[in-house]
């Protein structure tokens, strides 16, 4: 905003200009009326008329800069806001954004942001140009007669009342407005998202009579909160009516006793027909201004969240080595998912974990790359406790391939190089054919250069596995986690990636979470949760000979029931 001083000074200056002219204006009709007309000079007429004409033109180009320049602000001002506030929001803990849909929040930085740029113009603009043009003409009003202009406003400590109440309305009304836009943007994210869920069940229908119904909900907040702004000029028309009722009646009958002239009282009413317009103008930004105050605090309350996992004021440096769990006990509210379990994931070696649904094995790898952070116990990487870490370099240390896979809108090419950004196309095509990616993308008329479209939806939930396989071959780092990274895949293609990644796993430490016993088999150990708890570890003979939960998974797979059913 600082920039900015400079440009706003010389809009200022210019706005004054602006404004300035209007009163110029009225104080060139007292002359015109009392010596021009009345001594029949034609050229003074035409002196005045052209002095008139230069004050428009200089409005005129005075006007159209200071807007533009304003216009200029406003969007520089705005884009800066919503960069910050996506800043902001990308550091944010992965609980904020379980509290808060994704389309609310995108009300928040599009909607909120566009309310206030909106505001921030007009404001400067009418503050600036209509206050000078409000008080050049209250001082040729002065000038006439000031019990004349006492007498104008006569109205306005009537309505002063009134006006303060319709603020504390507006902003109240604009409030639920702006909460009820975010309900909307949530709906409508929610039902692009599970658009096919709806169809597939049939909930058109329902979905549609909901959305009304929101959609209601904003237009009646809406309209309620514009009915306030609209108040507030209507307001000060009272105020208008009742000073020019007065002022023709105390003004008139001294002009009819011969105690004032005609133009005199011309020049005055020109002034108070100028004067209410952009007082109009200026209660109208009161309202605007109690609306936006409503989308500063919801801007205010996203900035004041701050991040709870943060990284150490000194950072350990990190080397890679085995990863160990010691007493990490874990609850994403009161209910824990972890009980304090301890594990050893060694140095350069494939550790497998396996139990059933909900048994907390991803919330391993959530904790791991600290996108939460355990309530008691320690994790640490190579001997350093990962919370003394710097978490990009942490991050950096790690590659992982989730449960569900996040696909951007962008090239198969470019969605894999998000795994290291400036990887060369040669290092993309090798990543491409280790993870299977190029099996399918070869056959593609685009090749790696087809769209994914949204979160990937034109791919195949196998081929985005790959792809997403892909991206963490080619970050290249030296821990692997794997989150059922073949779960998605067909015999033929699982058997590729398998040996793929048997061969990225080499001399990598390696997690793997897998539902199919299979895909461990081969594991260095293997981990055995169960509800939170370490119930067995070993290796996949040793767990078979001990005979335990393992073996009974095992029995139960191979009979080809699924024990999660
Ligand atoms: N973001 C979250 N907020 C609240 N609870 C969560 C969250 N994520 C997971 N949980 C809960 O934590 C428990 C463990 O979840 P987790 O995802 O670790 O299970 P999992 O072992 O990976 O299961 P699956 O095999 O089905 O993937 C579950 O009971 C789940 O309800
Ligand atoms: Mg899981």
């Amino acid at each position: 905003m600082l920039q900015y001083w400079p440009l706003i000074a010389v809009a200022a200056v210019l706005m004054t200009v602006e404004g300035a002219a209007l009163g110029g204006f009225a104080y060139l009709i007292q002359p015109l009326f009392d010596d021009l007309f009345a001594a029949g000079s034609m050229s003074g007429v035409a002196w005045v008329a052209f002095a008139i004409a230069g004050l428009f033109l200089l409005r005129a180009i005075a006007g159209f800069t200071q807007r533009l320049m304003i216009t200029w602000i406003g969007l520089n001002v705005t884009t800066t806001l919503q960069t910050r506030l996506v800043n902001h929001l990308l550091a944010l803990d992965m609980r904020f954004f379980s509290d808060n849909a994704p389309g609310a929040l995108i009300e928040r930085v599009r909607g909120d942001t566009a309310a206030l740029q909106n505001l921030a113009a007009s404001v400067l603009m009418s503050v600036g140009r209509d206050t000078v043009t409000v008080i050049s003409l209250l001082t040729v009003m002065m000038i006439s007669d000031w019990l004349w202009t006492l007498t104008a406003l006569i109205g306005l400590p009537v309505m002063v009342v009134p006006l303060l109440m319709l603020q504390t309305f507006i902003r109240t009304t604009s409030r639920k407005a702006r909460e009820a836009a975010a309900r909307l943007s949530t709906r409508l994210d929610e039902m692009f998202h599970g658009v096919q869920a709806i169809k597939l069940n049939r909930l058109e229908h329902h979905i549609e009579t909901r959305f009304f119904g929101e959609a209601r909900s904003y237009l009646r907040h809406m309209f309620r909160a514009q009915i306030g702004v609209a108040s507030n000029p209507a307001l000060i028309d009272v105020v208008a009516a009742i000073g020019f009722v007065a002022v023709l009646y105390y003004g008139g009958a001294q002009i009819i006793a011969g105690e004032k002239t005609v133009g005199e009282f011309m020049s005055f009413f020109t002034a108070l027909g100028l004067i209410f317009e952009p007082l109009r103008r200026l209660s109208n930004i009161v309202g605007q201004v109690q609306a936006a105050v409503a989308s500063l605090d919801r801007l205010y309350a996203v900035l004041e969240t701050k991040p709870t996992i943060l990284p150490p004021a000194t950072p350990n440096p990190i080397t890679p080595g085995a990863i160990r769990f010691d007493e990490v006990a874990f609850g994403y509210d009161e209910a824990e998912v972890l009980k304090a379990i301890s594990f050893v994931a060694e140095d350069g070696q494939t550790t497998g974990i396996v139990g059933p649904s909900g048994a907390g094995k991803t919330t391993i790898f959530a904790l791991l790359t600290r996108l939460v952070d355990p309530q008691s116990g320690q994790i640490s990487i190579g001997g350093t406790p990962i919370d003394t870490v710097d978490i990009t370099g942490l991050r950096d240390t790690v590659a992982v391939v989730g449960q569900e896979t996040a696909l951007f809108d962008e090239t198969i090419a470019q969605n894999i190089r998000l795994g290291r950004l400036d990887a060369s196309d040669a290092d993309i095509m090798q990543a491409a054919k280790d993870a299977g990616v190029w099996d399918f993308a070869e056959h593609l008329p685009d090749g790696l250069d087809t769209l994914v479209g949204p979160r990937g939806s034109s791919l195949s939930g196998g081929q985005r596995q790959r792809v997403a396989i892909a991206r963490a071959m080619l970050k290249s780092a030296p821990i692997l986690l794997l989150d059922e990274p073949t779960s998605a895949l067909d015999a033929r293609s699982e058997n590729l990636v398998q040996a793929a990644l048997e061969r990225l796993s080499k001399g990598r430490t390696t997690l793997v979470i897998a539902h199919r016993l299979s895909t461990i088999r081969d594991a260095d150990k293997i981990i055995v949760l169960d509800r939170g708890r370490v119930v067995e570890e070993g290796t996949h003979d040793a767990l078979m000979t001990a005979d335990g939960a393992y073996a009974k998974l095992h029995a139960l797979q191979s009979a080809g029931i699924d024990p999660d059913l």
